[in-house]
């Protein structure tokens, strides 16, 4: 999408990343959110309680028109000009649940932007009405041009919304990983509803895994698919990378275009992060802690095509079939950020290891989670919490808040 307005932005967007930061939030906290780097396992904590909370007072009415109170003075803008199911609906779903109206477009073509008005004249009418702008985007930049923008009004004494990038071109989806990162928290707690003074389903798997810790650290996790266009597996695989003892198997056909991209390579090597790089889910599927999988992002192919090039064997050895996933460790959670093509097939659903529909599930908890961290209103979702849930006795566990 040229523009003569965004190369005003140039130098900013080439610095690295970590030099930018700061940029992003006020006090210490995040106003945009652009990049996985803005949050730490201590703020990924943060999120995944408020986000608990309030997918355990959607339960009820009460509990619902509780969630309602938080933010009904604030309106979202969803900006979503790339497809999208999952992230445009959860993200609706989540304002929605909080009291948030919400203001929405998805085809450029019904804008202004048919009449050729630069999409950053866009940006300063989306926040003139509206308190934040939610966008998914094919140009990578776009939303991180449009935070300087803000910073921009802001410092000019305009009026200023937060930017939310819900998917920047083959770059970045932060907000995706922050919910795998949910989906996996909650996996690896090792809780099941059998649990009693006389068992646990944790203690019962460490007889057959006496390694096995709770939590996202000393884990194997593995990456397959379209490793080098897939902004789902950058985002998380840098979260990932702040947790300690943790190594990485990155399964890809073996083509320029799908394998992991050299720069993440070497960000992970500069960690001195474990990595291993395999062509077919059979070299290490059984030593998986967790398994995120990927579809061939063929959008993005040129003339030069990789799901052309390669052999449907090369193909298939990245496919999930029944008989791989049931060699998984037992634990081992299934995740896809979705949509699917054909590497993991239906029957796959029915696998107890599956979790990518309640991976799936979890954005609308973890992005509203998100809202209410942005829109600052902690205190009062706990508030609601307490107010809602009051005290229930768990006669195996003792008194907890809300259980
Ligand atoms: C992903 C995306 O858009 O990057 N989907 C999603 O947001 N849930 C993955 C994909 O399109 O393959």
């Amino acid at each position: 999408m040229p523009s003569p307005s965004f190369s005003e932005f140039s130098t900013q967007i080439l610095r690295p990343t970590g030099l930018k930061l700061p940029e992003f939030q006020r006090n210490g906290r995040l106003i945009h959110v652009l990049f996985p780097d803005q949050f730490d396992p201590v703020l990924l904590d943060r999120i995944a309680v408020a986000a608990e909370k309030i997918s355990l007072l959607a339960r009820d009415r009460k509990g619902c028109l509780a969630l309602r109170e938080l933010l009904p003075h604030r309106e979202a803008m969803l900006f979503f000009t790339q497809p999208s199911t999952r992230t445009y609906l959860s993200f609706q779903a989540a304002c929605h649940l909080l009291g948030m109206d919400t203001l929405e477009i998805r085809d450029p073509a019904v804008t202004s932007a048919a009449k050729g008005e630069p999409p950053l004249d866009a940006i300063r009418m989306f926040s003139v009405n509206s308190d934040i702008i939610i966008m998914r985007s094919e140009v990578s930049d776009f939303a991180e041009t449009c935070a300087y923008l803000m910073n921009n009004e802001a410092r000019s004494g305009h009026r200023a919304v937060p930017i939310i990038n819900a998917g920047s071109g083959a770059d970045q989806h932060p907000t995706q990983a922050l919910l795998d990162i949910y989906t996996l928290q909650n996996a690896f707690r090792f809780t099941s509803d059998q649990d009693s003074t006389h068992w646990s389903y944790f203690e019962d798997l460490r007889k057959r895994h006496p390694q096995l810790v709770k939590g996202l650290t000393q884990k194997h996790y593995g990456f397959c698919g379209d490793l080098g266009r897939g902004r789902t597996v950058r985002s998380l695989v840098w979260l990932l990378s702040q947790y300690q003892g943790i190594t990485l198997h990155f399964f890809s056909p073996n083509h320029p275009k799908l394998r992991m991209d050299p720069e993440l390579r070497q960000f992970l090597l500069q960690r001195r992060i474990e990595i291993h790089e395999h062509t077919s889910l059979d070299e290490a599927i059984h030593e998986l802690d967790a398994l995120y999988m990927t579809r061939i992002q063929s959008e993005h192919d040129g003339p030069d095509s990789p799901g052309a090039q390669l052999s449907k064997a090369e193909l298939e050895a990245c496919h999930l079939t029944e008989e791989r996933a049931n060699r998984m460790k037992d634990y081992a959670p299934i995740l896809h950020p979705l949509p699917r093509n054909e590497e993991i097939p239906f029957r796959v659903d029915q696998n107890p290891r599956a979790k990518y529909f309640e991976q799936a599930a979890n954005g609308k908890w973890v992005r509203a989670a998100l809202l209410v961290y942005i829109f600052d209103v902690e205190a009062e979702l706990d508030h609601a919490y307490r107010a809602n849930m009051g005290m229930v006795h768990n006669y195996n566990q003792g008194v907890m808040p809300g259980r």
